[in-house]
């Protein structure tokens, strides 16, 4: 494991011309547009890099982006591995563990969810407070690399509470209302039942979805700093009867895609 990070994180330094970026942003669904914010962009397509999968996902092209966001140096993965595709959870999480090796100290990730906070409406940004795995695995079973992260890393504070205050003011300028919430991670590619919506509000969740919950783990492991917002593309509860599609998730997520925008390129650079 420990060669196959630095091989590609190698690979990596070879192909990119400059200095290495430290923060590094997962562009979920509803963040994908902030690419046109990065200037002076060079791509490296994931079927380039040894080692790294290869997304599959409708809606999702597989890049890696380096480039600026206004005066920061970013490196901004287009595309991301589910479990859902049939990834293990080391595969999911690896391009986390070469952000490390190539120097990141700051992960932005987003996602879309289904909220059961009966307060969250469609089109809502939730900046992520906490989360709950629900994954079947845990993506640092099985041997520890010390080199890596600690054997029983907390995670206490797996969303760094200064960038989520500082989140919190940028909105509050831009008059962009933001809920906080407890995002719950779940394999997918079900959406859930109505029972199941409302079990994981009865277990303190806000929102649900398919993503984010591995890679935020890696990412506390090897001590990065982790801010995490998701975008409310349907709502689930006993009482809901609405059937959530693919194709509305991606519309809901694309209508708040400028407010989620806006966030994290002021985020960004201020952080
Ligand atoms: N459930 C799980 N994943 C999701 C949902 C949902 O309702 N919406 C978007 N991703």
């Amino acid at each position: 494991m420990l060669e196959k990070i630095n091989q590609t994180a190698e690979y990596i330094r070879s192909r990119v011309d400059g200095q290495m970026p430290t923060t590094a942003i997962i562009l979920g669904t509803g963040l994908g547009a902030l690419v046109d914010h990065i200037d002076d962009k060079q791509y490296i397509p994931y079927t380039d890099i040894p080692n790294f999968p290869v997304s599959t996902v409708e809606g999702h092209s597989g890049n890696l982006i380096f480039g600026r966001l206004g005066d920061r140096r970013v490196i901004a993965m287009q595309g991301r591995f589910h479990y859902y595709e049939g990834y293990d959870m080391k595969q999911v999480t690896f391009p986390v563990r070469v952000f490390k090796a190539l120097g990141v100290d700051t992960l932005f990730v987003s996602n879309a969810a289904g909220g059961m906070n009966p307060e969250f409406r469609v089109g809502e940004i939730m900046i992520i407070t906490d989360h709950i795995n629900l994954f079947p695995e845990n993506p640092l079973r099985g041997k520890n690399y010390s080199e890596l992260g600690p054997r029983f890393p907390a995670m206490t504070e797996a969303y760094d509470k200064n960038l989520i205050r500082l989140a919190d003011s940028i909105a509050a300028e831009l008059d962009i209302r933001v809920k906080h919430g407890v995002y719950v991670g779940t394999p997918g590619p079900t959406f859930e039942t109505p029972a199941e919506y409302e079990y994981f509000r009865i277990i303190g969740g806000d929102a649900v979805g398919m993503s984010t919950v591995p890679e935020v783990i890696v990412a506390n492991h090897a001590g990065i700093k982790v801010f995490g917002v998701s975008v409310i593309t349907d709502l689930g509860g006993k009482d809901i009867t609405e059937v959530p599609t693919h194709e509305e998730v991606q519309k809901a997520a694309m209508a708040a895609q400028p407010k989620m925008m806006e966030i994290m390129r002021k985020l960004v650079n201020r952080f």
